[in-house]
């Protein structure tokens, strides 16, 4: 299987439980560092057309700051109401200090 990760940003340009915005390969993602690790997750809500890296990161979630739901950045499933689809989430890795997503390799299970 080939491998797509991209380059997102340098792992030195995150703050912990501060989105951060990029867009890889015409796919907007909101790269997150919480608790030690770096996740990758669709940035647009599944509920309407909001910038999830505009809101609250809590408890390994990104919150909605619309109307309130929050995704596990792990998973990318909503943790309640209004949001009940999930937001595909990305696999991420490490190397020589840039942070790497790839866009074409959702983890996310749609159910
Ligand atoms: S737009 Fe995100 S919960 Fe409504």
């Amino acid at each position: 299987m080939t491998s797509t990760f991209v380059r997102a940003c340098d792992l030195s340009e995150l703050e912990d439980d501060t989105p951060k915005r990029v867009e890889l390969d015409g796919t907007p993602v909101s790269v997150v560092k919480t608790e030690g690790e770096v996740f990758a997750i669709h940035d647009i809500c599944s509920h309407a057309n909001v910038s999830l890296s505009e809101g609250e990161v809590e408890d390994c979630q990104i919150e909605c700051w619309l109307h309130g739901s929050s995704f596990d950045l792990r998973t990318g499933k909503p943790s309640g109401l209004p949001a009940t689809r999930p937001v595909p989430v990305y696999p991420v890795k490490i190397e020589g200090g840039s942070v790497l997503v790839d866009v074409h390799a959702s983890l996310t299970q749609e159910s």
